[in-house]
């Protein structure tokens, strides 16, 4: 496994901002002071690089879950206003304490029961909080699916001010947990499969054990070509359930990069994330498409063939 943004989540690594406990964990839910950050440690020295050049940002952050990165980029970013989204219509009693105890209510607004592809609502929210003021950062670390993840960038990016930053989280959670599966499956007597994080193999199980999860398609395609012993699955199964991983939109910016246009100046990636700087190009929100910026004169977004044997 590598060091994946919800890698090496551990109870141990709790911290405190200003009186406020951060406990990284997969499950625990949040609690009066203390608030579960589904992030590994080493991600929140990461978030404070990231946000160093921002003097009192305006940000958006998509996926709230216990509401422990809401508290943190607010307390280290201390923004001029900090909307975040959430699916979820439960609200997290626990952060909307601490934005009220850290005087930080005013300026930090979570919405809960709102889904990140809702391209109306999304717009509808940006328009209320900011109007005509562009953003400075969006991080997504909400569904890590593709066409989600696509529908809030096409929203949200155009919004960026130049120079703005948009980062999207673990963009590579389908392709390691597939690759995980079928190095496990494969070969039982690996390196790997001892090394094998158990958390990961639970979450796996639950994947299998539930048709809706996002990864129940990479890990059931993954276990047939590991029974088919490399094989690709048979006939045209779906691979993701009829839609592409959201690794897909890496290659997307990547190819945006390759052809000439200054709608995005940068775009970074390692394991963690993906992060695109906006260029100074005009974008219409109402009209922007990826797609658009990403001319695939090879078809390196379709399917090769596998080269022969
Ligand atoms: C990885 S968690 C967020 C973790 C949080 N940012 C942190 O670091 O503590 C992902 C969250 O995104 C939410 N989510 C999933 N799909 C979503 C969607 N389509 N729109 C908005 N939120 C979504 C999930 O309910 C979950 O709470």
């Amino acid at each position: 496994m590598g060091e994946g943004a919800g890698t090496d989540i551990d109870q141990d690594d709790r911290f405190e901002i200003d009186g406020l406990e951060f406990v990284p964990s997969w499950y625990r839910p949040s609690q009066p002071g203390s608030l579960t950050l589904l992030k590994g440690i080493h991600m929140v020295a990461r978030y404070e690089r990231l946000l160093a050049p921002f003097d009192r940002p305006r940000m958006v952050e998509l996926g709230i879950s216990q509401g422990g990165s809401v508290a943190l980029l607010a307390l280290l970013a201390r923004p001029e206003r900090f909307v975040a989204v959430e699916l979820s219509p439960d609200p997290v009693v626990p952060l909307l304490d601490a934005l009220r105890d850290h005087h930080l209510a005013d300026a930090v607004k979570p919405y809960f029961g709102v889904d990140q592809a809702d391209r109306d609502r999304l717009t509808r929210i940006v328009a209320d909080e900011f109007g005509d003021d562009p953003l400075d950062l969006v991080v997504d670390d909400a569904s890590h699916r593709y066409d989600e993840t696509v529908a809030s960038f096409e929203v949200l990016f155009p919004r960026l001010r130049p120079g703005g930053v948009y980062v999207i989280e673990d963009w590579t959670g389908q392709d390691q947990v597939a690759d995980h599966a079928v190095a496990t499956l494969t070969d039982p007597g690996s390196p790997r499969h001892a090394e094998a994080n158990e958390e990961l193999r639970r979450h796996l199980e639950a994947a299998l054990a539930d048709p809706t999860s996002p990864l129940h398609h990479q890990a059931r395609a993954a276990i047939d070509q590991a029974v088919g012993q490399g094989g690709p699955p048979a006939g045209d199964a779906p691979v993701h359930g009829g839609r592409p991983p959201v690794s897909r939109i890496a290659l997307e910016l990547a190819l945006a990069r390759a052809v000439p246009g200054d709608a995005l100046t940068e775009v970074r990636l390692d394991e963690n994330w993906v992060e695109v700087t906006r260029g100074p190009a005009a974008l219409d929100p109402a009209t922007f498409r990826l797609a658009d910026l990403c001319p695939d004169h090879y078809g390196l977004l379709t399917a090769f063939p596998p080269p022969p044997a």
